[in-house]
């Protein structure tokens, strides 16, 4: 069917003000943050509530229309770009805080609301959501379900999909997945939310979650350590998981590499140790007791500079002294400012492994492009680092080149340590071609049949997270 039948179709059905044609949107962005191109997509669909997604996609599903599903479009994998044959579908307009239940501890909430407004929310509620990371004022709960995004506090809390007891997905057929349950135990059959969740906008378009909130902690301590070596970094970890009453909330990794270069590129910015280490570790510890967990931290602190284990730490007395700390490790939204042609990573190795594959990666980028630029940071108590990787093009081979270069040479080495090629942003547009990295064969096999089976006409989000079929052997 031509492309202006769907929308004349879709207009019938979801009202002229939810289908706005690409010449309407000229000024809208169609991209995510990961710097892959885009276009204008044929039309921006902003439905009003689950029934107009349900609608749409039935249509769409019915024309074989390929649909993208937008949320805040921060992504950093480009799963939320457009071609000029697709439709965008955002949830807009769907950013309801509908229920916060204080007995259950839940939030029931419309998958467009901002991740900033389900935090104040919850706190409004003396509870905590605490699910967070930089682009919190942008991006969208349903984009955070999609990619299961990490953050800065999954050393405690988990990942995006460990704060999910109920999800409300639509399918690409348009059927309604009703799984908006408060319950902490289900065991009944395949978890469809767990599939939904991380599935990039590829199974189904999630629409409402039954999110489960924590108690609201009562004190927060915050140290900026520097570190004589990995090994130092790794016996703090263990050592502030074992002994802190309070455990850990962040413990979160810069290089001086990443250091270096902010303090110097970002003038606002303030070193909160004068003195220079081989790492720097941001430990927060967040506890329920504010009287005696302050006392607690900085005995530890005390502890772990007399065994030697730290080399020296600031230790935040005020919420101020915190958020200047944090803003050290915050200044990563710089990036695509500062270095217009990065090649960014996130990898996750096992803990034990990270401090090597760092140093091997740095040293293999560096002996190839002496010039090269290459910062390390990251959340390393899950194991999680972050490469930025920017590299002149002094033979002028292009900047499409080099990042082909320097991706076969850090995912390589990602390989041989048996990690992931993607630890919390998804695999989106950018990462599909080393999936295969990560995961098996077989793996990739179950993956592409979970996907035929929901969305058989391929529909949603097409060219995204699925490797491209395999040509099939001549015979
Ligand atoms: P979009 O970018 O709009 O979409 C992302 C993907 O989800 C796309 O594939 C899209 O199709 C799909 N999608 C969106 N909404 C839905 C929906 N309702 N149903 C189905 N599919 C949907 N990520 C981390 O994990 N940890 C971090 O620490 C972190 N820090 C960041 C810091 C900055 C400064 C920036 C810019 C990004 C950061 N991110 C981080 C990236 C992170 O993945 C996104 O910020 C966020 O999770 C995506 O939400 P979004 O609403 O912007 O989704
Ligand atoms: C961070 C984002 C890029 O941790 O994941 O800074
Ligand atoms: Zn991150």
């Amino acid at each position: 069917m031509p492309a202006l039948d769907i929308l004349s179709e879709l207009r019938r059905v979801l009202g002229g003000d939810a289908v706005l044609p690409r010449a309407q949107i000229q000024q809208h962005r169609h991209a995510d943050w990961s710097g892959l191109p885009a276009q204008a997509p044929l039309a921006l669909l902003r439905p009003r509530d689950t029934a107009q997604v349900s609608a749409a996609l039935a249509i769409c599903n019915r024309h074989g229309q390929p649909v993208v599903t937008q949320g805040g479009l921060t992504g950093l994998a480009g799963g939320a770009c457009t071609t000029a044959g697709d439709i965008a579908l955002s949830l807009a307009r769907m950013d309801a805080i509908e229920e916060i239940d204080p007995l259950s501890a839940t939030m029931t909430v419309q998958a467009g609301a901002p991740l900033e407004t389900v935090q104040q929310a919850a706190a409004r509620a003396g509870l905590l959501f605490p699910l967070d990371l930089g682009a919190r004022g942008s991006c969208t709960l349903g984009g955070n379900l999609a990619t299961n995004a990490g953050g800065n506090r999954v050393i405690r809390y988990g990942m995006a999909r460990d704060q999910v007891l109920g999800l409300e997905a639509v399918l690409a057929d348009g059927s309604v997945l009703d799984g908006t349950r408060k319950m902490v135990k289900d065991n009944t059959g395949y978890d469809l939310r767990h599939l939904m969740i991380g599935s990039e906008g590829t199974l189904g378009v999630i629409t409402r979650a039954v999110l489960r909130l924590r108690p609201r902690p009562q004190a927060v301590a915050t140290a900026y350590c520097g570190l004589s070596g990995y090994d130092a970094v790794t016996r703090l970890l263990a050592e502030a998981q074992r002994r802190l009453p309070a455990g850990v909330s962040a413990f979160e990794v810069m290089w001086p590499s990443y250091l270096d270069y902010m303090l110097a590129q970002v003038p606002a910015l303030r070193a909160p140790l004068s003195s220079r280490h081989a790492f720097y570790v941001l430990l927060e510890s967040e506890g329920a007791d504010s009287a005696g967990h302050q006392a607690a931290f900085e005995q530890f602190m005390g502890a772990m500079l007399d065994a030697g284990v730290i080399e020296n730490a600031a230790i935040a007395q005020s919420t101020s002294d915190a958020t200047a700390f944090w803003r050290v490790r915050d200044a990563t939204a710089e990036f695509p400012m500062l270095l217009p042609d990065l090649v960014a990573f996130d990898v996750s190795f096992a803990i034990a492994d990270i401090g090597l594959a760092a140093q091997r990666c740095d040293a293999a980028l560096r002996q190839a492009w002496p010039a090269s630029t290459v910062l390390a940071y990251g959340h390393l108590g899950d194991g999680n680092l972050h490469l930025i990787v920017q590299v002149p093009d002094e033979q002028g081979i292009g900047q499409a080149a080099l990042a082909d270069a320097v991706e076969a040479m850090v995912y390589g080495i990602v390989r041989e340590h048996r990690g992931s090629v993607s630890a919390e942003h998804g695999i989106g547009a950018k990462k599909r071609g080393v999936l295969g990295h990560t995961r098996s064969p077989a793996e990739l096999a179950a993956m592409r049949a979970i996907k035929a089976a929901l969305d058989p006409r391929g529909i949603l989000n097409p060219g995204k997270l699925l490797p491209a079929t395999p040509p099939l052997a001549q015979h």
